[in-house]
């Protein structure tokens, strides 16, 4: 009997199986505040770009390994506007077939078995499977609400086996924004103890104050560091598949190599339409703000009338809150929730073992939905 590789057992079992099947249970009629997908169209002109893009045949061959040159000089234009930050668009920007696909390559490409790489927890899961895969050691770095979310720098120890720290600004699950001083601080760190350096950027433009920074700006970072981008939640382009990778040489090098061997990159049509997206920046931002603020102001002031007190989230277009009933995990007050209202919203421990006590409600749902949602829970709270 042929067995599939040892490797794939060490990938934690599927946890949402459960409330899956209790959704499918519960039927129609289910408000879903689980999925961080949006929900809104991707602008015309970027669909009219792309319709051009695949009907020029230049755009039908294979694309070029690490992206177009000329969209890599529009992100670098685009970087330096928006971070302050100057790349070389030759040899520290590398596109991708949506960051998630960068970020697992990259571990791949950084990560030996026995290695440790530290990653926040709770987080997105793809970095601590991704260095379970690569042969690696995650080691867990909790995220407290007392620290507003931030990875505790000093506290974390690293040997000589810690090859990467991963950090998530703005970040997800817990919404939390950084500032550039914790960026200098990580890119410290990770310089003394000689180990890589990386920030997954991709809520960048989703804010609602302050503007995220970016950690190619803190003193250094060019030595050590590389930032993940993602035209999918800014432009609402999750189906499209494009993000981009930037920053140290070596490291871009080393994903590119892995890359080389493995995908031929992104249809060269849709990096055409993602120049146009670039170009429209400055019009979509401050749409999509808008659009995730109301949304947030509606979810935060129904629950707050509920006695559910939530903080506002700084960025990113989720709401991290910490279950209103003590003494149940965060997988048991999802399910009840969801097989007695219909509202589903995500269990904190999904993330990992600090979510717990924590749901996130993903704001990529319509006000009208969200408003309902409250009023179903305030029957049941
Ligand atoms: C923190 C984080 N990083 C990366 C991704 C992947 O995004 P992309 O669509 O660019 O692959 C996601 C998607 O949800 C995410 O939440």
């Amino acid at each position: 009997m042929r067995e599939h590789a040892r490797r794939l057992d060490l990938l934690p079992p599927y946890l949402f199986a459960e409330l899956d099947a209790a959704k499918a249970e519960y039927g129609e009629g289910v408000i879903d505040f689980g999925v961080g997908d949006p929900d809104q169209p991707t602008h015309p002109e970027i669909v009219n770009a792309l319709t051009m893009a695949v009907g020029d045949h230049n755009t039908h061959r294979y694309p070029d390994y690490c992206g177009t040159l000329t969209l890599r000089r529009d992100i670098a234009r685009w970087y330096k506007r928006r971070f302050g930050v100057e790349l070389d668009p030759e040899r520290e920007i590398c596109i991708l077939i949506g960051s998630k696909e960068g970020i697992s390559h990259l571990i791949w490409a950084l990560v030996d078995p026995g290695d440790e790489a530290i990653y926040p927890d709770p987080s997105y899961p793809v970095y601590r499977n991704q260095i379970l895969l690569a042969g690696g050691n995650p080691i867990p770095a909790p995220l407290f609400a007392d620290n507003h979310f931030l990875m505790d720098i000093p506290r974390l120890r690293a040997t000589s086996k810690t090859k990467l720290l991963i950090l998530n600004y703005p970040s997800n699950p817990t919404a939390a924004l950084t500032e550039q001083i914790h960026f200098s601080e990580a890119v410290q760190f990770a310089r003394s103890h000689n180990m890589w350096l990386v920030n997954d950027n991709c809520y960048s433009e989703i804010y609602f104050d302050e503007k995220p920074p970016s950690i190619l700006s803190a003193p250094g970072a060019r030595d050590c560091a590389v930032e993940f981008g993602s035209f999918s939640k800014t432009f609402n382009m999750t189906g499209w598949r494009l993000g981009f990778a930037v920053g140290n040489e070596r490291m871009i090098a080393a994903l590119k190599k892995i890359k080389q061997n493995t995908d031929s990159g992104p249809f060269t049509a849709i990096q055409r339409a993602a120049q146009t997206a670039l170009e429209l920046a400055d019009e979509i931002g401050p749409q999509i703000r808008k659009l995730y603020k109301s949304r947030r102001g509606a979810l935060l002031a129904g629950l707050n009338r509920l006695g559910w007190v939530v903080p506002a989230p700084k960025a990113t277009f989720y709401v991290w809150a910490r279950i209103p009933r003590q003494g149940q995990t965060s997988m048991g007050f999802s399910k009840r929730m969801l097989a007695e209202t219909g509202v589903l919203a995500t269990p904190g421990v999904g993330f990992g073992e600090a979510g717990e006590g924590y749901l996130r409600f993903s704001l990529t749902i319509d006000r009208t939905l969200i408003e309902e949602a409250i009023g179903r829970l305030e029957k049941w709270l």
